[in-house]
This record gives C-alpha cells, structure tokens and sequence, in this order.
C-alpha cells in the first residue's frame, strides 16, 4: 500500500523545465553553439547541472578545463536565477495543487525528489511548500537520476520504506531511478508514453486512477 508519494518538481509540478532550457540557450550562444535544440534538451530533464552541461557542450566542437566548465554552470545558473526571479503560483502545472491537496486530505505524505539545488527556492516561491512534508533535492544528494539516491533520500526523510512510496516523474532518468529505488512509478508531461512507467498521465490534471494506484 502506498503512504507516501514523492513529486518531481521541474515538469512535474512547475514549469521550470521552459526556463532550464531557456538559460542553457543563453549560454550556449554565447559559446557560439547554434545546434542546441529542444531535443537536446529532453537528455538534460532529471540529471545535474554539469552533466546538463556536457549535453551543451557535446553539440560544440571545442574542449574546456574543469575550471571553465564549472564557470560555465555557475553563469547559467545566474541566467536561470533571473529568469526563476519572475517565479510565482503562476508557474504551478494544472492540477498540481489540487492533486497534492486530494492525496494530504487522504493521509498520504507527500515528498519531493529532485536533483535541483534551486528546488528549495522554487518551492518557497510557488508557495507549494505548504503541501509538501518532506524536500529532498540535489543540495542532499551526490548522485543525479538515474541513480534512485534522491527518491531514497526522499523515503527516508518521510520515514517510509521505498516500497511503500510512489514516484511522480516527467523524465526518463527519473523513471529509472524510482525503479532503482524499488518504488512504483506514475510518468506524466509531454513524453508520458515514452517513459513506460507503471502508470501513465499527461499531466496532473488528466484522469489518474488514484483508488488503485494507492492501494496496491
Ligand atoms: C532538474 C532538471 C534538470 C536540471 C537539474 C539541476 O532535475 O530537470 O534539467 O539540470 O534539475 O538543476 P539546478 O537547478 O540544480 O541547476
Ligand atoms: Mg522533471
């Protein structure tokens, strides 16, 4: 039986997914790569900042030090500051607020999984920290998606066993790590199909079988 359900949050809950990929943009301008698409930017949904960085960086010809590579990091995360600094309920994804609502009035914990260290800030800006018990992000975590870290963290926060927790996920590297974790998993956004999870939605909003996800 499930007791406790742990949300992505980029995609998932919030729209962030459009300002990651419009500050990767930014900086991949200004390196003089013109290839980055969108495309490119599904690999970079659910893994860490560096490595989100090496997706850019492989669309470009040239080779950087560590030093310029975490230079690089740090000024897309000052585009993608600026861009979360307009942040407000406004970003919240249909259905978001009225889902995690229906599963609290149900007694079920809700927890987050994300590999975002700006995950803290966005939930403070939405105001969706009231509806969240326990936040588990990429400042308590060494190892991004698809290792199921983050989604453990996120357990044992709520004080729950991996098996009695689902995990709410856009990303195909989320949906590995919730497997990974032992965890049952519900895949939503724009590639939902793809992602071949026990249970699938377009979104939040669509119709979601709550009765038989949570009592198996
Ligand atoms: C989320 C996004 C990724 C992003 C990662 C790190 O998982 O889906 O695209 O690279 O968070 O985010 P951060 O805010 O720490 O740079
Ligand atoms: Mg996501």
């Amino acid at each position: 039986m499930i007791k406790g359900v742990i949300f992505d949050l980029d995609g998932v809950l919030v729209s962030t997914d459009e300002m990651h990929f419009e500050a990767w943009k930014m900086l991949a301008e200004e390196l003089g790569i013109d290839k980055f698409t969108k495309e490119d930017n599904k690999r970079q949904k659910g893994v860490s900042r560096m490595e989100s960085l090496e997706v850019v960086l492989s669309k470009g010809g040239r080779i950087y030090t560590a030093t310029e590579k975490e230079e690089m990091a740090e000024r897309k995360n000052n585009f993608y500051k600026e861009l979360l600094a307009g942040l407000d309920e406004n970003a919240i994804l249909p259905g978001a607020v009225d889902c995690l609502k229906m599963l609290r009035s149900r007694g079920i914990l809700i927890g987050i999984g994300s590999v975002s260290k700006n995950a803290p800030l966005i939930l403070a800006r939405t105001g969706l920290m009231e509806y969240v018990d326990k936040v588990s992000c990429g400042l308590d975590i060494t190892r991004s998606k698809p290792d199921p870290e983050v989604f453990e963290v996120a357990a044992n926060k709520l004080e729950l066993k991996y098996e009695e927790c689902l995990v709410v996920e856009d990303s195909l590297a989320g949906i590995v790590a919730g497997r990974a974790a032992h965890m049952k998993t519900l895949g939503v956004g724009t590639e939902y199909v793809q992602l071949r999870a026990d249970y699938e939605a377009p979104g939040l909003n669509a119709h979601i079988d709550w009765e038989t996800i949570l009592e198996v």
